[in-house]
């Protein structure tokens, strides 16, 4: 990568150099990380309503108007300041995975019919504690939790989630997928669906949506193979005689390296819109990576810099364990310097946190001018799958969390 393309592909209105000073969600950076000390997460709630309106607009242009409900998909990240926030704009509803996210959101303003639920593997204590906020919405995943949810709330409507056997992921990364060759452990396949919907009438269960997530992060380039998993699904669809909602899950991407096509939401839209147009059928999305992730930045200082071998190590106050993406999913955080004049000559260096683990490596390659005296970086698209996954590994699990207004 030439650093003319290092320093351009993420530049935007609210995040860019002004005067060679790193600005985002109109702050210097710089000004941030002496302010808030690092590590630190710093979110523009100004980009998380850009994201979710852009949602809607593309969906509204495309014809669905009225017919569409976005839910956020709240483990993405859970900062109660942002989720109450987006709870402001009307925007949106939740896609909780836990009984602990539904209490969490529900403390945040959202009201149980606001919440779609939607988790692997749950206990009968998990469904217990569910059962006791009336209107949530749950899509069952498998026949034991059919069963379960009946005995608990019989005669009410459910969701099934299914598995299409057939994946999707940015740039067809195989560790995205939740569906695809591989047998995975969500969702109803075909060869049970039969005995799921056989389930579902035994205690008087409407089964009134079919939802699908089948992976994370696709671009343009991959939403032929979502149209292709849409069409598998409505062999689920019409197998289910009183379908009112189909939801299509997440997994809306952003760019994270130069060549990454942004989403093309206008195509994305449309082709949602010539699946479910002409039937009567109500279209709902989870979003969690295309609404946060962009909003997101992790502050880190600079611990040293030295060449081993012939590789230049540029340490940082911060480790994998705080934002586990780039190390477990192959998704780089580029990692930008709070101050760049454009004509800085720049060397390629591997910059690396402070975790006794081999994987503990931010970005390989990372284009940075000599940084003399500047103590801190930025690292972009922090903002989903990093906080929320954090853990205390090595005991190094400290950081903060801050929402800009
Ligand atoms: C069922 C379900 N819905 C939505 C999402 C959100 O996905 P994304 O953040 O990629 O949009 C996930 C992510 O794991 C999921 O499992």
């Amino acid at each position: 990568m030439n650093q003319r393309d290092y320093y351009r592909w993420w530049q935007r209105a609210d995040l860019c150099y002004r005067q060679n000073q790193l600005f985002f969600a109109g702050r210097s950076v710089q000004r941030l990380a002496d302010q808030f000390g690092t590590p630190c997460f710093v979110y523009s709630a100004a980009r998380v309503r850009d994201n979710l309106q852009r949602l809607h607009i593309a969906l509204n242009r495309a014809g669905m108007a009225g017919r569409f409900t976005l839910h956020y998909a709240m483990k993405a990240n859970r900062f109660a300041p942002l989720l109450t926030m987006l709870k402001q704009t009307g925007l949106c509803g939740i896609d909780a995975c836990s009984p602990a996210e539904v209490e969490h959101a529900v403390s945040c303003g959202f009201t149980p019919e606001e919440i779609s639920f939607t988790a692997s593997s749950l206990s009968s204590r998990d469904l217990e504690v569910l059962a006791r906020y009336d209107g949530l919405f749950m899509n069952c995943d498998a026949i034991h939790a059919i069963r379960r949810w009946g005995e608990l709330k019989p005669g009410s409507n459910i969701g099934l989630r299914v598995n299409p056997a057939m994946g999707i992921g940015r740039a067809d990364n195989e560790k995205l997928q939740y569906a695809g060759e591989t047998t995975t452990k969500f969702g109803i396949y075909q060869q049970q669906f039969p005995e799921a919907l056989d389930t579902a009438k035994q205690y008087g269960l409407r089964v009134t949506k079919i939802h699908f997530h089948a992976g994370c992060g696709y671009l343009t380039p991959q939403l032929d193979q979502l149209e292709r998993i849409i069409t598998r699904c409505f062999t689920f669809i019409d197998a289910a005689e009183s379908v009112e909602r189909v939801n299509i899950g997440g997994g809306l991407g952003v760019p994270h390296l130069p060549d990454d096509e942004p989403l093309d939401l206008d195509q994305w839209a449309a082709m949602l819109q010539r699946r479910f147009g002409a039937r009567n059928l109500h279209l709902e999305v989870e979003p969690g990576d295309y609404i946060v992730k962009d909003a997101g930045l992790l502050l880190v200082e600079k611990t040293f810099a030295e060449q081993k071998r012939a590789t230049t190590f540029v340490g940082v106050d911060a480790g994998f364990n705080i934002a586990p993406e780039p190390a477990y999913y192959n998704l780089p955080f580029q990692p930008l310097p709070l101050r760049y004049d454009g004509d800085s000559a720049c060397e390629p260096v591997t910059v690396v946190g402070h975790i006794n683990e081999a994987l503990d490596v931010w970005y390989a390659g990372a284009l940075l001018p000599d940084l003399g005296n500047q103590g801190h970086l930025a690292l972009i698209n922090a903002g989903a799958y990093s906080a929320a996954m954090a853990s205390n590994h090595c005991m190094r699990g400290a950081f903060r969390e801050f929402l800009l207004m």
